[in-house]
């Protein structure tokens, strides 16, 4: 497989909808293998803010849903997580939250410098929305090493049907060129069976990541939420979301990609499944226990259970039960060794 021609991806794609999906779980699996053997991720995720100035139509804490208690985390509860996930044995903190304006750059960059100062053998990741290269430049500065930022879809016309029209996938894609060249290990990736999406579209976000070749993809289901306007569709569909993953392990061999915890929300095996799919990371919740419900991006987020960090034993026994082996150190890509 290329991975050149739009068509032939798109054959794959539906040959792989109506037959065994083994064998691509399997050629995803060996592709892994060189670059990470049986060892699986752990990144404690830390949701710091649902305030959103933003009004994705997917999203739940969309900034026209008023049905929704806000929080932010001050510096210090957010050092008192990273201090808790630290205690577990994790090494690896992705500070998450909508773009909300009170996260200024220099508070931004005083947490991060904390965190760094604190726990510096961690690595820092953050998944904070579209901002200025400048801005991304000072966050990289304080410590940061790594940024997510879901590409969504990669079709123009397609980004247009989710999101309002101050958001653009061009903003999007300067977005993560600048992350790039900034120097961050860099994350994009799409929600499976959004609205309006094709498998053409599907395609389109695998040529994209081709070209992008980006550090990590997050690729999980569209799930529904009630407060948006795109409560009447369905949630994604979990085996072509599976076989969206192989593809792109095959594609992108090197690839962080996380076993999503959306694909954990709509099937009890989906992390596993995932994972057998070609899925080497996964992210526990680390959020403070009382804000948690808050942070629904969809309606029955998991953020509780096996997916809650505090519950790292039972996550363990999960990942080891299936044959792999759990890591909790920094887990750099291996071409950014550094901090
Ligand atoms: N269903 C699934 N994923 C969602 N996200 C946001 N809303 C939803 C939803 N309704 C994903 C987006 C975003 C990431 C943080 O969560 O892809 O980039």
């Amino acid at each position: 497989m290329r991975f050149d021609n739009k068509r032939e991806i798109i054959d794959i794609i539906e040959y792989y909808m109506h037959n065994d999906t083994e064998p691509l779980f399997a050629a995803a699996r060996e592709a892994r293998e060189p670059y990470y053997g049986k060892r699986i991720f752990l990144r404690g995720l830390v949701e710091v803010t649902n305030y959103c100035k933003q009004n994705c139509f997917y999203c739940g804490i969309r900034y026209g849903n008023e049905n929704i208690r806000r929080y932010r985390l001050d510096k210090e509860q957010i050092l008192e997580c990273v201090r808790t996930g630290f205690e577990l044995g994790f090494h690896s903190f992705v500070l998450q939250g909508g773009e909300d304006s009170h996260f200024t750059d220099d508070i931004m960059v005083d947490i991060i410098s904390c965190v760094k100062e604190k726990f510096p053998d961690c690595a820092v990741t953050l998944s904070m929305g579209e901002k200025s290269r400048e801005s991304y430049q000072k966050y990289y500065d304080a410590g940061a090493a790594r940024y997510l930022l879901r590409h969504e879809t990669a079709n123009t016309e397609h980004y247009q049907k989710l999101h309002p029209t101050q958001l653009s996938f061009e903003n999007r894609k300067k977005c993560l060129r600048d992350l790039k060249e900034v120097g961050f290990q860099t994350g994009a990736g799409f929600m499976v069976g959004s609205p309006y999406q094709t498998i053409e579209n599907l395609a389109e976000d695998l040529l994209f990541l081709r070209e992008l070749k980006p550090h990590m993809v997050g690729i999980g289901p569209f799930i529904p939420h009630k407060e948006t306007p795109f409560r009447e569709f369905p949630s994604g569909n979990v085996e072509l979301t599976l076989i969206m993953v192989a593809l792109c392990r095959v594609m992108l061999p090197d690839a962080m990609l996380p076993a999503t915890t959306a694909l954990g929300s709509v099937d009890d095996n989906g992390r596993e499944r995932a994972i057998n799919a070609g899925a080497n990371v996964i992210m526990p919740n680390l959020s403070p226990y009382e804000f948690r419900a808050d942070y629904a991006l969809y309606d029955n987020k998991l953020s509780t259970g096996s997916e809650a960090a505090e519950a790292i034993a039972a996550i363990k026994k999960r990942i080891t039960d299936i044959g792999y082996i759990p890591d909790l150190s920094t887990g750099h890509h291996y071409t950014h060794n550094v901090r």
